[in-house]
């Protein structure tokens, strides 16, 4: 582990450390999009060098190119068509695991694939730990035709539902729109609190011109939540369960060592 990490830094590696040992030899894995996904690419690319055999299909251009440079075997999802594992990053995840995800743009491709596999498994620091979703603005990708229109009726909708706010802002890359991996808009919407995150997800796809939203209700199995002083927590909704274990990240030697 590089020595001279930030506190944040220091909890998405101890995450995506912790996160490793779900990975088994001869999987096809899922690999997500973001700085903690990144770490993960990072920490099982050490993993193949030593020998672990896997196959992943990347969620943005940005991760197969990460995994590429990592010397992990990359493919498509139509090559693969099922997976035994997904692990991938959130901007916020509530007590039932459900998420908000797509603070990267990549929430399309991401909740496609982590609904193609088996268990999907979120890394993530303390901070995206939240009582009730909401606060992080929801991402939706949205066709560009039409996309203002798109984004009224989006407005429209929210007013009749149990959310804080209606604003939505179409997401930028300098001056001009952001374009996802698709060429689609995202539009971020700055809701605030999310009282019932299940009908809006119902509600927002409906919307002519949506392609997808955020929220990925019911997918994700198991969260591993990181912290700076090296403690990790794994909270699986299956097995009712939360455990913890805690990295020494001041020790010198291979983070990597200690694994069975
Ligand atoms: C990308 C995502 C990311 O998983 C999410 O934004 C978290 O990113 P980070 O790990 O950088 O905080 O959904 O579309």
């Amino acid at each position: 582990m590089p020595a001279d990490l930030s506190p944040i830094d220091k909890a998405k590696f101890v995450a995506a450390r912790r996160a490793c040992d779900y990975v088994e030899d001869g999987m096809k894995l899922g690999l997500g999009t973001g700085s903690t996904a990144a770490w993960l690419v990072r920490c099982l690319g050490e993993r193949v060098a030593e020998g672990l055999r896997i196959t992943g299909v990347p969620t943005s251009t940005r991760t197969a190119e990460l995994a590429r440079e990592a010397g992990i075997r990359v493919t498509s999802l139509d090559e693969a068509r099922w997976l035994d594992l997904t692990i991938d990053g959130a901007d916020e995840y509530d007590g039932a695991l459900n998420l908000i995800k797509g603070g990267g743009g990549a929430l399309l491709q991401e909740k496609i694939v982590a609904t193609a596999s088996d268990r999907m498994v979120v890394i993530a620091d303390g901070s995206k730990k939240v009582d009730t979703l909401g606060a992080f603005p929801l991402p939706v990708e949205v066709i560009p035709f039409g996309w203002q229109t798109s984004k009224v009726l989006l407005e429209e909708a929210l007013e009749g539902l149990d959310v804080m706010g209606t604003d939505s802002s179409l997401r930028m890359n300098g001056e001009t729109p952001f374009v996802t991996d698709e060429g689609n808009f995202i539009l971020d919407l700055h809701l605030n609190r999310i009282g019932n995150a299940r009908q809006l997800a119902l509600v927002l796809n409906q919307i002519p011109g949506v392609v997808e939203n955020g929220l990925f209700i019911d997918i994700c199995d198991v969260v591993i939540t990181g912290y700076g002083d090296g403690r990790v927590e794994v909270h699986d909704i299956n097995e009712g369960r939360t455990d913890e274990v805690k990295y020494d990240l001041t020790e010198e030697t291979n983070i990597f060592s200690d694994r069975d």
